[in-house]
């Protein structure tokens, strides 16, 4: 693929080929032959028995019970230096920086499902997590495919207007890609780890990884 610039970032899906990407969604949706799939699992907290580990951990559980083949990439354990903006990738090439991304590119492109685990940090996503989503960037060029992909995310807040935050951005980065959205498992409430033990939302994290 030719290497894209600035503009087509901007103007994201709609340039790379929308109808395509519709009837290779619909397939994906149904997935009625319940095919193994390749889930990549991006998790964004520092805290190992945190509340959205917690999420993760059970989500890959359903996922390898129903025979999905699971790769696990804790952000928070990785060494992940912030994109330079240098631009050598031209949105679809090697990056310049040479660190533990190395182990994600192919992952990334391959991945049928991708799921996002990560705590609220101001309003955001963590910046662990998303240094690995800003390289992204050197993929772009690769990563226009069907993808179904999954939110799991804690807060300690109960305003739902501030996880519209979070909820907003993954919507966009699903919408920027062509990537549907395959389930969101949202745990307010939640400051101490180990909190998310109190609800029912690890099951449903097996539920949404064995459903996939
Ligand atoms: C740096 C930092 C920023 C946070 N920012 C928010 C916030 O903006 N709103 C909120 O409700 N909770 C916030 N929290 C609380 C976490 O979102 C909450 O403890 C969550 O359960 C952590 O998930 P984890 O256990 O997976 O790490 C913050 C915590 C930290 C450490």
């Amino acid at each position: 693929m030719a290497k894209l610039g600035r503009r087509a970032f901007v103007v994201g899906g709609a340039a790379l080929g929308g109808a395509a990407l519709v009837g290779a969604t619909a397939t994906l949706d149904t997935n009625t032959e319940r095919r193994p799939m390749k889930v990549l699992v991006l998790t964004g907290s520092p805290r190992k028995n945190g509340n959205t580990n917690t999420l993760a951990a059970r989500f890959i559980e359903g996922a390898k019970a129903a025979g999905h083949d699971v790769f696990r990439f804790d952000a928070a354990e990785a060494k992940v230096s912030p994109c330079r903006a240098c631009n050598a990738c031209g949105m679809n090439g090697p990056c310049v920086i040479k660190d533990d991304f190395e182990q994600l590119r192919e992952k990334l492109v391959e991945a049928d499902v991708i799921a996002f685990a990560t705590p609220m940090y101001y309003f955001g996503f963590s910046a662990q997590l998303k240094a690995v989503i800003d390289r992204f960037y050197a993929l772009a060029g690769r990563l226009h495919t069907p993808k179904r992909c999954v939110l799991m995310m804690a807060y300690a807040d109960t305003d739902a207007r501030k996880r519209r935050v979070l909820e907003d951005y993954y919507a966009m980065l699903l919408d920027y890609h062509g990537w549907t959205d395959a389930g969101r498992i949202i745990a307010p409430g939640c400051w101490p780890a180990g909190a998310i033990n109190a609800t029912d939302l690890p099951q449903k994290a097996y539920n949404l990884g064995n459903s996939l």
